[in-house]
């Protein structure tokens, strides 16, 4: 086995850490020196990016960009996005401005419940089962008042519980389904805090009073699957608004174009994934930016989007009479008080950018964004291709990979002006101009 288990990493201080790392993995000198030299100067504030998380040896940078006109109902708002991918923040802005001069995005919340499950197996009827909960469901209420209490003076709390069977395929399997209002909070802690709890009091009340069969717990957590914490988010306009877009093509066509693209990914899973990627390009830069959960908005999306069996576009299109509308419904579980949200000092700095929203207006911006992502990445897919405009964007990244310096790098760009970047052709072009100007 090569190097060897290491017992008590976690208690080494970052030096020891970082000594441990060199001699383990053989890292260069230069990799050490990026590690330490993305440590933030302010101890302060170095401390705080310590607490996040576990084991660390450095911070690790992504760039803030900012993409202004969002006009989202009728308020204009300049979106915080954090993303690796060069072009998401362009073409997000791009298609914000568009939408800002034809009436904005039209965002609703079609519900802020979420949910959580004490999984467990009970070997007594399914009937004493539902009689000996109607006889405890208040006990069971009551066991979680003093976790549930300051939630409850901020407009959250438990919602609804009920027993679901899991049915056939799993005989004798059944959850306590849980739903709950988080208020301003994404609220996994607290959902997580109030299941536990309920299901100690659960196992030791069916013992007591229930009817005598065996509970046992299988395990307690929240649902990331979130599809009643929902939001709709819309443009519409008439297809003339169009018009100026393609210089080859008038608007009325470029919206069937556009529909026809949505209609493929309504239809082909292959094309589906790919789709709503580029919804979440926008979604998770805003999310990231925010101190919010990407996985657990990515994995409840994904899920939604298979909600009727078969993996499915998250926008659609409607076109009839000349009328463009173009939408995105999702379910989005993001909080704007506590966790990251509350710690991370650029997603409190996002938070401010955004004007301070409400969990719900957070959840209009995401999904405003991704609808802009969404809209953006067809309107180049349906006209000039993508490359064009992404690898514009990228070109900055060839030239610091080629290594270019600032004069060489001028002369690729201006290449570049009026044609499609291509690593390949940057690379070609680079050692020309190094062949007829060695010295440069
Ligand atoms: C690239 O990050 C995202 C796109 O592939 C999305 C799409 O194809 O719709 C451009």
């Amino acid at each position: 086995m090569p190097g060897h288990i290491i017992h008590g990493f976690s208690k080494l201080s970052r030096s020891e850490k970082l000594t441990w790392l060199r001699d383990q993995e053989k890292l260069s000198e230069a990799a050490l020196a990026h590690l330490n030299g993305h440590l933030h100067p302010d101890p302060k504030l170095q401390g705080i990016y310590e607490e996040i998380s576990e084991n660390n040896v450095s911070n690790y940078y992504l760039p803030l960009g900012l993409a202004p006109n969002f006009l989202i109902n009728g308020i204009l708002r300049t979106v915080p996005m954090v993303t690796e991918e060069s072009s998401v923040i362009a073409a997000a802005s791009h298609a914000a401005k568009f939408w800002a001069m034809h009436g904005g995005f039209h965002a609703e919340v079609l519900g802020i419940l979420k949910n959580g499950q004490i999984h467990f197996t009970w070997s007594g009827s399914e009937r004493e089962l539902h009689n000996a909960f109607a006889m405890i469901k208040e006990e069971l209420l009551q066991s979680v008042e003093s976790i549930t209490r300051r939630m409850e003076e901020r407009g959250g709390g438990v919602e609804s519980l009920e027993i679901r069977a899991m049915g056939p395929a799993l005989a004798g399997f059944y959850q306590l389904f849980v739903t709950f209002r988080t208020a301003e909070a994404m609220g996994a802690n607290f959902i997580n805090s109030v299941l536990e709890t309920m299901a100690g009091k659960f196992s030791s009340l069916m013992k007591e009073k229930g009817p005598g069969g065996i509970l046992e717990i299988i395990m307690s957590i929240l649902s990331n699957y979130t599809p009643d914490c929902r939001v709709n988010c819309h443009v519409e306009g008439d297809t003339h608004i169009f018009d100026p877009l393609v210089p080859t093509m008038t608007g009325e066509e470029f919206a069937r174009k556009f529909m026809n693209a949505v209609q493929v990914a309504i239809h082909d899973p292959y094309r589906a994934v790919t789709h709503n990627k580029g919804i979440f390009n926008g979604m998770d830069a805003v999310i990231l930016a925010t101190g919010n959960d990407f996985r657990a908005v990515e994995a409840c999306g994904h899920a939604f989007a298979s909600r009727n069996g078969t993996y499915s576009s998250l926008s659609n299109v409607e076109l009839s009479n000349g009328q463009f509308r173009f939408s995105l419904e999702t379910p989005l579980a993001v909080g704007t008080i506590g966790g990251t949200t509350t710690i991370h000092p650029l997603a409190g700095a996002s938070l401010e950018i955004l004007g301070h929203p409400t969990a719900e207006q957070l959840m209009e911006v995401v999904a405003a964004t991704g609808l802009a992502s969404n809209f953006s990445a067809l309107r180049s897919l349906i006209t000039t291709g993508i490359q064009r405009g992404h690898m514009k964007m990228h070109l900055g990244n060839i030239l610091r990979q080629l290594k270019a310096t600032p004069v060489e790098s001028e002369m690729i760009r201006s290449h570049f002006r009026d044609r499609t970047v291509s690593y390949a052709e940057a690379s070609s072009l680079l050692e020309s101009i190094r062949n007829q100007n060695p010295k440069q």
